[in-house]
């Protein structure tokens, strides 16, 4: 039987995480820590509740990989226990040699080096499967968390004139610095 949600080339699998579909089982721990004011601070949701993740499960559902303007969600869960602690997305940007990406964890997660290996595997799915060019990260400038994971992956960063009040930063990364980082590795 076809998955509810579906991605041919997931699940992926790290040394600690794997990366696959959202499944409706996810929706209460997506919820909880989207919920949370340090995980909200700088992303672009107030107040989350468990109506608005299931809204946002409706939308995920009938969504094929690739097409443009879309945001394809990706959950990040443990390798050992299935548990979701995390979600990461693309956003295939109508360029087609190029996309955006975003990364959330759950608190609990955090300062163990997950986001680093889940978004190290989302950026091979990037350059290695799907053959872009480019990836962006848009931050906002005051996420340092965010700024260093970035960095720590080859990104570099300059000021973006941001279309709202915040300040926000533009991270961008070819695939040729990928792929000089990791023959240097
Ligand atoms: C951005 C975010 C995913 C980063 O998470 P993170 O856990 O700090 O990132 P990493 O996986 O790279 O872990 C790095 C931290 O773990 C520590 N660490 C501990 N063990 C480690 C290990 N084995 N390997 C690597 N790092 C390890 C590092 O020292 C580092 O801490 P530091 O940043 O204080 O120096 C997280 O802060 C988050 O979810 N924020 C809210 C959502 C958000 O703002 N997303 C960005 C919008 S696009």
């Amino acid at each position: 039987m076809m998955p509810e949600h579906h991605c041919r080339h997931l699940p992926i699998e790290c040394k600690h995480l794997l990366l696959r579909d959202f499944r409706r089982s996810d929706l209460a721990q997506f919820a909880a820590y989207r919920a949370n004011p340090d995980i909200a601070r700088y992303q672009g949701w107030e107040d989350f509740h468990i109506g608005d993740a299931e809204e946002f499960f409706a939308i995920q559902l009938p969504l094929r990989f690739g097409v443009a303007g879309s945001w394809y969600q990706v959950a990040i869960a443990s390798l050992e226990t299935d548990r979701m602690i995390g979600d990461c997305v693309i956003h295939f940007t109508g360029d087609e040699t190029q996309v955006e990406i975003g990364f959330t964890l759950a608190p609990e997660a955090h300062g163990r080096g997950f986001a680093f290996e889940a978004v190290s595997a989302l950026i091979e799915l990037v350059f290695n499967t799907l053959g872009k060019q480019r990836i962006i990260a848009i931050t906002h400038a005051h996420n340092d968390a965010a700024g260093r994971l970035l960095t720590r992956l080859g990104f570099d960063q300059c000021e973006h004139a941001s279309e709202g009040a915040d300040p926000e930063r533009l991270h961008t990364l070819h695939r040729n610095q990928w792929e000089a980082a990791i023959n240097t590795n």
